[in-house]
Parts: structure tokens; sequence; C-alpha cells
């Protein structure tokens, strides 16, 4: 197995870590926006594909990547894992639906709540203790689900049934659609700024760079809130107008 995965504050890396460790300790763990990762893919026959839920549903880094990639799928089997702040309904099911499309087997989906990401936003923002009992509770679970696969061989399949479906649907994803369906364009850095560049140097997409001792913004940014969670101004935004909390999973752990 190889465990690929998008995380932008650290839970799913995490999540993933975790997972590997109890089912196939000697996996590799590759962030899809490495190089390698579509080959990586192509050379193994069973894939953990990881992501946080974002409005209900995949990233669009994540639905560019499969989509771009479409010929890597056939005959893959794939295990989807989601994690989340609170709900996802279906997050594993919308990934397996658009694998299956391109050949993808799906043996199983694993949903696992995490503290929640948005830096920039009150709601769902717990204190400290309580992130640490969230991670404690998912690391519970994500063991018990790894023993039941390597002493019985069970995957489980959170986000993949017809009810799951529904409840992503009408949960959520209906009305929020808009925001899985392109990269955003609504990174805002403030004036405090001062260019260290830690913003650019995290960003998987590439989207920040420095220019003229200022962090400049593209069009291409996928949500992660890796650089808003790193700026040591706290002056990227992204949903909200400031930041309240900088989560990230190494925070919490
Ligand atoms: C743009 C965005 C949208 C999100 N939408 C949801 C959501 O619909 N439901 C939910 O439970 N959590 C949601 N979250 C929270 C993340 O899924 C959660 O914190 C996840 O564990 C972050 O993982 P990461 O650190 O690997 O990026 C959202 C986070 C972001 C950044």
């Amino acid at each position: 197995m190889i465990g690929i995965y998008m995380s932008g504050t650290g839970n799913t890396k995490h999540c993933v870590g975790k997972l590997l460790s109890v089912i196939d300790p000697k996996a590799e763990m590759i962030p899809i926006e490495s190089e390698e990762s579509a080959d990586k893919i192509r050379q193994s026959d069973m894939v953990l594909l990881a992501f946080p839920t974002q409005f209900s549903n995949v990233p669009f880094m994540v639905k560019d990547f499969i989509r771009r990639n479409s010929e890597i799928w056939k005959d893959k089997k794939i295990f989807c894992m989601t994690t989340m702040g609170a709900f996802s309904g279906d997050g594993a099911g919308c990934a397996a639906r658009l694998l299956r499309k391109y050949g993808a087997k799906i043996i199983g989906g694993l949903h696992v709540r995490m503290p929640d990401a948005v830096c920039d936003n009150k709601m769902l923002k717990k204190s400290l203790e309580e992130n640490k009992r969230i991670v404690r509770e998912a690391d519970k679970k994500i063991e018990a689900v790894g023993r039941k696969i390597v002493n019985e061989g069970i995957y489980p399949q959170d986000g993949l049934s017809f009810m799951a479906h529904l409840a992503g649907l009408f949960g959520q994803r209906l009305w929020f659609y808009g925001k899985t369906a392109h990269y955003s364009d609504k990174l805002k850095i403030s004036e405090d700024c001062v260019g260290c560049g830690i913003c650019a140097n995290n960003c998987p997409m590439g989207n920040l760079k420095i220019v003229d001792g200022k962090a400049v913004a593209d069009n291409k940014c996928a949500m992660c809130y890796r650089c808003i969670s790193h700026c040591p101004k706290q002056a990227i935004t992204l949903l909200g107008k400031e930041v309240v909390e900088q989560c990230r999973y190494d925070r919490y752990c």
C-alpha cells in the first residue's frame, strides 16, 4: 500500500501515518503535491488516498489531481480516508464516486474527526484540551480500524452508503458546491506581511510568492490553510476577516 495525502494543517498527514503504522508499517506516504505522487500510484496495487473534507466535499486540489491523472486509477484498490472538523456526510464517498469513473475499485472509506482547520472563523473552535481529546479519540478509532483490517481483512465503509450520500448532499454540499468547483482567488494578505516567505515555502500549490518584500497570492489557492496557520504575523486570511486561532496538528498532539 501507498499513502497519498493532501493536508493543510497536518491533521490528515497525521491520520495517514497512524493508520499505515498499523496496517503496513513499511508503506511510503507521499503528499499529493509531490512530483512523484502519480508515478508512485502507478507502481502500487493499493492506495490509501486521504484529504480534509471541504464543505462536505473533496477539495478541488484532490479532484484536479484525480482528473489530471485519469489513466492511473484503472483496477487500483483505493481506500479513501477523509478528516473533518465536524461532519462530512459522504466525504470518502465523493472521492470514491469520482475514482470509480476512472476504473478504480473502492475497498473502503474512513471518516476521522479532527480539530477544525479554518483559522479565520470562530465556528467549531474548541479549547486546547478539547482539541487534544479529539486527537486522542481519532487515534483510538484509527487503531481499532487498523486492527480490524489486519486481523479480519475488514475495511470500514464510512461515507460510501446511499444514506451517507444523502446526508452529505443535503447536509451541506448542495449549498456550497461552488466552493470546491475550482481553486480559490480569495486569499487576502494584510499590511502586516513582512515578506518572510514562510507562506510561499509552505504552499502546496506554489500559489504564493514574495514580490518587493511582500507576499502576493495568485488564483490557485487550494484552501488548505497551511499558509494561514504558519504566518508569524497572522497576516493571511481566506474565508474570514481575521485569524482567530492558528490551527495546526502539532499544537494538539
Ligand atoms: C476550506 C475548508 C472547508 C472545510 N469544510 C469542512 C466541512 O464541510 N465539514 C467538516 O467537518 N470540516 C470541514 N473543514 C475542516 C477540515 O476538514 C478539518 O479540520 C481537517 O481535519 C483538516 O485537515 P488537514 O489539517 O489535513 O488539512 C474544512 C476546512 C477547510 C479549510
